[in-house]
């Protein structure tokens, strides 16, 4: 596989621009400590899930599970889809994707325009989140086709170990200063496929989960959420990848949280984060009130706002569904106001 951290100055395949994303210093305190957010909306696709796509692919290859001009099959979201899409055009294999309305729109649309075939297991007009019902169907559709290759990413080890590389890039960036590892838990590849390897260099750093309230990897109650692309639905299989012995704590963030924070982080910052993140990064912020001395605390943020135009930052689609709160929004501003010191133009001893 590539190694990011030294890519050639020309690539001939956009899986090669895969990696090396940026840290970004959100918050530093007067003690030094600081959160920096990974921000994995800079690989190609907008997300960190083209990571786990091509390191499913590789895979399924290696084991001779996948066939020259096979067909790849997902249940998918929307951000493992654009992953798979994209390799999928570039080794030759057409790519089905299985999806429901509640992914957001423009992953769909983009899905499409990268070649990708889309198959609905629900209605138009039907938001629901049909996690179990796209699975079930996916791995019909694979056992019915010929040539055909369910990748199943909440059950594939492939997809932890695609985030390998999110370990070695953290270490080489922070030189093995870094306390805490937070991130959205859907499958569970992306933080535990991260963590699991961090730990080999890092022992004591602390993994802590984040999932949608309503979301049942860390317990009931289970009921709808709007965060897309995270969490497990109740009815669906908690992902193989999802390591409870690594995790140190699981936290969950409701959709109004999660959403306000997204919201404030792009109107005082500059950067567009998508919900997911926005529910990682308000954990991350309520944990920054008193941590020790110069912790570093990394927040993963698995995709960029870009694709939720039309519902996290749309108004009235917030407003449509008792999303929007502008109390939130304040709480949050003055609580990223108040860690975020200093501003850039701050002098030296920041730095
Ligand atoms: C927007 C978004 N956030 C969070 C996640 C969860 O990541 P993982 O499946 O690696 O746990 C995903 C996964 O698809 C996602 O698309």
């Amino acid at each position: 596989m590539d190694d990011p951290l030294h890519r050639p100055p020309i690539v001939r395949r956009v899986s090669e621009l895969v990696g090396a994303t940026p840290l970004f210093e959100l918050c530093r305190r007067e003690n030094g400590s600081r959160l920096l957010l990974k921000l994995e909306q800079y690989n190609p696709t907008g997300t960190a899930k083209i990571r786990m796509a091509r390191q499913m692919v590789v895979d399924a290859e290696d084991r001779g599970l996948l066939r020259p001009g096979g067909r790849i099959i997902e249940s998918t979201s929307g951000n493992t889809g654009l992953g798979l899409a994209v390799v999928a055009a570039e080794r030759g294999y057409t790519f089905t994707a299985v999806v429901d309305h509640h992914a957001a729109v423009d992953k769909l649309r983009a899905m499409k325009a990268l070649g990708a075939e889309l198959v609905y297991v629900a209605d138009d007009g039907d938001e629901e989140l049909a996690t179990a019902a796209r699975e079930e169907f996916a791995e019909k559709l694979a056992a019915e086709s010929d040539n055909a290759y369910f990748t199943e990413q909440h059950n594939n080890p492939a997809n932890g170990a695609g985030y390998h590389p999110v370990a070695r890039e953290l270490d080489a960036a922070l030189g093995g200063r870094i306390d805490v590892l937070i991130g959205a838990v859907g499958t569970g590849g992306g933080l535990f496929g991260t963590g699991k390897v961090l730990r080999e260099t890092v022992p004591g750093v602390r993994i802590v989960g984040v999932e949608p309230k309503g979301s049942i990897a860390f317990g009931p109650p289970a009921h709808d959420y709007y965060q897309s692309g995270t969490g497990t639905p109740e009815g669906a299989t908690i992902g193989a990848m999802v390591d409870y012995d690594l995790l140190d704590e699981g936290a969950k963030v409701g959709d109004v949280e999660a959403f306000a924070t997204a919201r404030v982080v792009a109107r005082h910052t500059g950067l567009l984060i998508g919900g997911s993140a926005g529910g990682v990064v308000y954990e991350a912020l309520t944990r920054m009130s008193a941590p020790a001395p110069g912790a570093v605390m990394v927040a993963l943020v698995n995709d960029g706002g870009e694709k939720y135009m039309d519902t996290v930052f749309d108004d009235d689609w917030m407003a449509a569904r008792d999303l929007l709160s502008p109390q939130v929004e304040c709480e949050v501003a003055e609580l990223l106001a108040k860690l975020r010191r200093p501003t850039p133009d701050t002098p030296q001893e920041w730095t």
